[in-house]
């Protein structure tokens, strides 16, 4: 087991990536705060997942766009748990707009979430860190959108390429103290976030043309590269992003 002694926080983790990104740090030997807007049934399921891995796990509500929120949600896992070594900035929305119509409130919802909440938890997490002497991980799900044009996604493409050079910088700044700094990038994976796009086979199928790999990923694939980038083996491994996508965003070709 990599994880063990470890306590891990995953943000968002009541259903989706975050769920099985919990699951699998859980799997290698972590102890887990799962974190959503409030303890619903996903929640729970999460918390019952990690537990038959048998790790320790406590849900704390947090909605993690709000900065103060950032802090007692890292203060509170602390005193929960004893100690803080790895924090997975998961939780993220979108919202569907041309860019010609986005709003004021959509726009701060999505920076909010993916990325003023990642720079607020993060700050608070090297904080405690710096405080105890230890070094730590940091891993934030951004997106192929860091790189990658999405029309109709303006705010979250922002936010994301955002959250890419946030990384970066942090990666700097937290070497000294022994953090590391990294993204996991997915491409289109199986979660709710994409159940409209399920729900449409034409454009399912569009899509999968898109993907060398010829499949959707799976909350399993991306929580592999976090289990990874959380360990000791990645160790020297700073300010990247390891992209999981089965081939989509580097894709092209001429008939
Ligand atoms: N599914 C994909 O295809 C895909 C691709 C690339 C990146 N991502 C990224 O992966 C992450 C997880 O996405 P997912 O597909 O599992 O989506 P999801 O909608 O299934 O899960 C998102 C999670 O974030 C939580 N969340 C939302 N707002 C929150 C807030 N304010 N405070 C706390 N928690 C909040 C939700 O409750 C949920 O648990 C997101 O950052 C998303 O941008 C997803």
């Amino acid at each position: 087991m990599k994880l063990q002694n470890k306590v891990a926080l995953v943000t968002g983790s009541s259903q989706g990536i975050g769920r099985g990104i919990a699951v699998r740090l859980a799997r290698e030997g972590a102890d887990l705060i799962i974190n959503g807007r409030k303890e619903d049934e996903g929640a729970r399921e999460t918390l019952e997942q990690v537990r038959a891995e048998g790790r320790r796990a406590c849900f704390i509500a947090a909605d993690v766009g709000e900065p103060a929120n950032c802090y007692r949600l890292i203060e509170q896992a602390v005193e929960q748990m004893g100690r803080l070594d790895i924090l997975v900035n998961n939780a993220g929305v979108q919202k569907h707009a041309a860019f010609l119509d986005a709003s004021e409130a959509d726009y701060d919802q999505v920076l909010n979430v993916n990325l003023r909440g990642p720079f607020f938890l993060a700050q608070a997490f090297a904080r405690h860190l710096r405080d105890s002497g230890r070094g730590g991980r940091i891993i934030n799900n951004s997106s192929v959108h860091e790189e990658l044009p999405f029309p109709n996604f303006s705010a979250y493409c922002a936010s994301k390429g955002g959250l890419k050079m946030l990384t970066r910088n942090m990666a700097i700044e937290l070497a000294p103290l022994g953090i590391t700094v990294n993204n996991v990038a997915p491409g289109a994976i199986e979660t709710p976030i994409n159940q409209a796009l399920m729900n449409q086979p034409e454009k399912l199928e569009s899509l999968l043309d898109n993907i060398p790999a010829k499949r959707l990923g799976q909350p399993h694939d991306v929580a592999g590269a976090v289990a990874f980038l959380a360990s000791d083996d990645a160790d020297y491994v700073t300010g990247t992003t390891l992209v999981i996508d089965g081939g989509l965003l580097w894709n092209y070709s001429e008939q």
